[in-house]
């Protein structure tokens, strides 16, 4: 899949069970992601070199992946180490692995050029290291392109309609609003009060009260046709243990109910993929989604998305 090179989340933590290799589709590829003893993320092609089974079926020993098939053990960089009929490690024989991180209860993978992955800072918000915040998180998978589900959370002039009875009661699209643009976001202050940011590759967050609430979410590439979207809310209201679950739900479930209004016209959008709406016609409020589409095609082309 072609997307800009860069670090992706691509699972949320607590997804990943110690123990226990998880398949999971990213970029188009089958992935399986398993953690070494250490704890640390792996990821690795989720293909046997063997005989072409799915490692994912299989199990984690000595931290390697064992395959289910004929119990050759792989590594944390995929070389093979072990095959039982020789009893000896087979070096020409590896899997493919990612370069993968853990931070902010994410696990990350750097898609794109090996080479720049040493360099490139992963990119997070810095008013949700707050340690006063707390968050609550859900996820859902939506039947569209990435750019799609990105591009709807840079616009602003559909909240009046898609969100009239909800966070769009209200909203003035006549108001002029100005975009901070660059190389690695997009964001918009409300004169309202709080506003969006959208860090380049696959995050977003929007403040609505400053160092007290905040939604977040990521914008995970399953394949070409589908998005996974992890979607947090985070307060910092309410401290109480015996409260905050009850809060956190009520937060998760306004969160869901918030982008399920968006997801009933985001997934109808043609083409699948924003970088091929060449004969949409954006408008002023679009400036932000106009700048999106420059900038991903760029990243794309500067750098190969060939895994390292
Ligand atoms: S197919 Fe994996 S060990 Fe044989
Ligand atoms: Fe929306």
């Amino acid at each position: 899949m072609k997307v800009p090179a860069g670090w992706y989340v691509v699972l949320s933590s607590t997804e990943l069970k110690k123990d226990k290799p998880l398949a999971a589709e990213r970029f188009g590829r089958s992935l399986v992601i398993w953690r070494s003893r250490s704890g640390s993320p792996v990821i690795a092609d989720d293909l046997c070199p063997h005989r072409g089974v799915k490692l994912s079926l299989g199990t984690i020993s000595n931290d390697c992946i064992v395959c289910p098939f004929h119990g050759f053990e792989f590594d944390t960089s995929g070389a093979c180490q072990h095959v039982p009929e020789t009893n000896k490690s087979a070096v020409n024989l590896t899997v493919a692995t990612y370069k993968a991180i853990e931070q902010h209860g994410f696990i990350w993978m750097w898609y794109g050029d090996g080479t720049t992955a040493q360099t490139e800072q992963l990119d997070w918000f810095s008013d949700l290291e707050n340690n006063k915040l707390s968050y609550s998180e859900h996820s859902d998978v939506w039947p569209i392109h990435v750019t799609r589900c990105i591009e709807n959370q840079l616009d602003y002039a559909h909240l009046p309609y898609l969100h009239r009875n909800s966070i769009g009661r209200g909203f003035d699209v006549s108001v002029k609003r100005q975009f901070e643009l660059d190389d690695k976001q997009i964001a918009l202050r409300f004169e309202e009060g709080g506003g969006f940011q959208f860090r380049f590759p696959n995050i977003w967050r929007l403040e609505i009260k400053t160092g007290m609430f905040y939604q977040m979410l990521a914008f995970v590439p399953i394949n070409e046709h589908s998005t996974k979207i992890y979607a947090r809310a985070y307060q910092g209201f309410v401290t109480m243990r015996i409260l905050k679950p009850l809060l956190d739900s009520i937060f998760s479930y306004q969160n869901s109910s918030i982008l399920n209004q968006d997801k009933y016209a985001v997934v109808s959008h043609s083409p699948n993929s924003s970088i091929d709406a060449t004969s949409e016609k954006l408008y002023p409020s679009d400036a932000g989604i106009d700048w999106f589409r420059k900038k991903w095609v760029e990243k794309i082309g500067e750098k190969e998305t060939m895994h390292g």
